[in-house]
C-alpha cells in the first residue's frame, strides 16, 4: 500500500490528480482541503480516500496527520490560486502559500518522517513579465505579485531545504492549465474555463486586447501525468521543472478551435487589455522532456476532450 497526501485535493488540479491516483489499487489517499476554492463533489467516492475539510494552515492538525500517517508521497497543491486575492490580502495568502509549506518541511525534518517524495506546485508567474521567451527554468525570475513571490519562495524552500536536510523534494512551475473541473467563477479564473462557461450560459465572451496574446495551454491530463512522473522518478530530485507543452497558442486561435469543435459561432467582444497582463508566455520544456515525460495532448486534442 502506498500512502499519499494531496493538499488541495478538492481543487481543479488536486482532484484531477486524485482521479488518476485512485486507479492504482495500491494507493491510499488522504485529501486536505478547506473548500475555499475546491468542491466536495470533485472528490471521487472511494473507501481508499479520506477527506479532511481542514486548512493547511491548521498546523496542529497537519503535524498530527503527518506524524500519524507517515505518507510516502506528498503532493502539496493547496494554495490561494488567485493572484488578485494575493494583492488584496498579502498577509493571509502568505500564510497559505508559503508558511504552510515551511510547516510541512519542518514537521518532516523534526520528526524524521520517511517520505519518498514531496512535490510542490509553483507557477509560471515567477517569471513575471520579462520579455525573454520561451521561459526556461534558468530564465530571469521577476515575481510581480505576492502570489508569485510566495510561489517562488516556497519552491526554493522545498528544493534547498530538501538538499540541506536530505528530504527528497521536487517542484513544478505550471503554465496555463485547462480542463474539466476548473472553476470559472472569478474574472481571474483560467481564460479557457471562462470561455467555456460563457458558451454554456449563452453569454458573449470578452477578449481583453486584440486576442493575439499567446500562452502555453496545457491539458490537465498532461499535468497530472507530469507530476506523477516527477514524483515517482527517483532521479527527479531537488530540481524545478516547467510544466507546459512548449507550444504557444493565441487566444484568437483557441476561440477558432472552440468554434470548429462546437460547430457554432461564439459571440465575442473585444475590449481594452487588462492592466498588468503579460502579452506573451510559453515554456521551454527540454528539462521536463529530459526526464522521459512528454505531454501528449495538442491544444486541439485537449479541447476536444474538454468540450466533449
Ligand atoms: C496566468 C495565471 C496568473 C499568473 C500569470 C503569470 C491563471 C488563471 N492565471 O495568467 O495567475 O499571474 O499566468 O504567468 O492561471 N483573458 C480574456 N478574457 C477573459 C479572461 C482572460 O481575454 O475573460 C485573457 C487575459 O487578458 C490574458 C489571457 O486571456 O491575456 C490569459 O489569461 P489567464 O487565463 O488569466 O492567464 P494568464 O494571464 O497567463
Amino acid at each position: 500500500m502506498k500512502k499519499i497526501l494531496v493538499t488541495g485535493g478538492a481543487g481543479f488540479i488536486g482532484s484531477s490528480l486524485v482521479d488518476e491516483l485512485i486507479k492504482d489499487k495500491d494507493n491510499v489517499i488522504t485529501i486536505i482541503d478547506d473548500l475555499s476554492m475546491g468542491k466536495r463533489e470533485n472528490i471521487p467516492n472511494s473507501e481508499k480516500i479520506s477527506f479532511y475539510e481542514k486548512s493547511v494552515c491548521d498546523y496542529k492538525f497537519m503535524e498530527e496527520l503527518l506524524i500519524n500517517e507517515k505518507f510516502e508521497y506528498i503532493y502539496h497543491l493547496a494554495a490561494v490560486a488567485s493572484v488578485a486575492d494575493s494583492i488584496e490580502r498579502p498577509s493571509y495568502t502568505h500564510k497559505v502559500n508559503l508558511e504552510s509549506t515551511l510547516n510541512i518541511l519542518e514537521t518532516i525534518r523534526e520528526n524524521d518522517l520517511p517520505i519518498t517524495k514531496l512535490l510542490f506546485s509553483s507557477s509560471a508567474a515567477v517569471y513575471g513579465n520579462d520579455p525573454a521567451l520561451p521561459k526556461k527554468e534558468t530564465s530571469l525570475i521577476k515575481p510581480m505579485t505576492p502570489y508569485a513571490i510566495d510561489k517562488f519562495s516556497s519552491e526554493q524552500f522545498v528544493l534547498r531545504y530538501g538538499e540541506l536536510y536530505d528530504i527528497q523534494t521536487v517542484a513544478v512551475r505550471f503554465f496555463n492549465v485547462y480542463g474539466p473541473k476548473q472553476n470559472p467563477k472569478s474574472p481571474y479564473s483560467g481564460v479557457l474555463s471562462i470561455l467555456k462557461d460563457s458558451i454554456d450560459k449563452d453569454r458573449s465572451f470578452k477578449v481583453f486586447g486584440d486576442g493575439e496574446q499567446y500562452r502555453d495551454f496545457i491539458f490537465i491530463n498532461d499535468v497530472v501525468g507530469a507530476i506523477i512522473h516527477l514524483a515517482v522518478s527517483p532521479k527527479c530530485v531537488h530540481e524545478v521543472y516547467n510544466v507546459g507543452t512548449g507550444k504557444k497558442t493565441s487566444l484568437n486561435a483557441v476561440i477558432k478551435n472552440f468554434q470548429k469543435i462546437l460547430n457554432s459561432n461564439i459571440s465575442i467582444e473585444y475590449v481594452e487589455s487588462r492592466t498588468g497582463d503579460i502579452k506573451y508566455s510559453y515554456a521551454e520544456i527540454d528539462k521536463l522532456l529530459s526526464t522521459g515525460f512528454k505531454p501528449v495532448y495538442s491544444i486541439s486534442q485537449g479541447l476536444k476532450v474538454y468540450l466533449k
